[in-house]
């Protein structure tokens, strides 16, 4: 299973945002949107195999949105529909328990520290002046996390070094994080196609 998960800093954590200014009235959502693109989208198709969690800072308390791979139904390539989606689920009366919205998306309450995933074996922390990813042999389970507009704050940092997490980068130009996660699928994918023909 390929994980993602993005921290949006200012994103909203309710539904009161429009579809017609995402940008500038849900705290960045947009971006998030974006990473969520690439990380399912494929030409004819949804990657399966994926999870992205989306961790919502822009209320009082913050909120995360599991969107999955194998359940999930509705998305499309465009961000106005991924929004649409994120709406629904905003309106949702979350509590600290998983609850689904539509087919393959989750919301709940709680942050980044909550993160089963991040208790896992193998944590990347995405950062510009990271070692290189391509060295890092990634395969099999991983969880990879990036940052908005904003990146990471100290206090994720500390969290995710405290976890294990290596520092990898993805290229040696500053990308956006959605960039990013497109050359992470693309280099998992790679791995996985030279394994099946060994
Ligand atoms: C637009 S960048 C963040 C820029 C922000 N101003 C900062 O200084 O962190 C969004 C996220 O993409 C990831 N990122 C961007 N370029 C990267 C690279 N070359 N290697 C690894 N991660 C990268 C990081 O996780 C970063 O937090």
């Amino acid at each position: 299973m390929r994980n993602f998960v993005v921290v949006g800093n200012l994103a909203t954590t309710t539904p009161d945002f429009s579809l017609e200014d995402i940008p500038g009235t849900s705290g960045r959502l947009d971006i998030l949107c974006r990473c969520v693109n690439s990380a399912f989208v494929l030409s004819h198709g949804i990657r399966h195999d994926v999870r992205i969690f989306l961790v919502l800072r822009g209320g009082e308390d913050p909120k995360t949105v599991c969107l999955r791979g194998r359940d999930l139904r509705h998305l499309n390539p465009d961000e106005r529909t991924t929004a649409a989606l994120l709406k629904k689920a905003l309106g949702l009366e979350a509590t600290d328990r998983w609850q689904r919205s539509t087919p393959g998306i989750y919301v709940r309450t709680r942050g980044l520290a909550d993160l089963a995933v991040l208790r896992g074996d193998t944590i990347y922390y995405l950062r510009e002046d990271g070692a290189d990813l391509r060295e890092q042999k990634v395969g099999g389970d991983a969880t990879f996390v990036l940052g908005d507009h904003l990146g990471v704050n100290e206090d994720d940092e500390a969290l995710l070094e405290s976890l294990g997490a290596k520092i990898v980068s993805a290229g040696p130009a500053s990308l956006h994080a959605d960039h990013c996660i497109v050359l992470i699928n693309n280099e998992l994918d790679r791995t996985e196609a030279e394994r099946g023909y060994e």
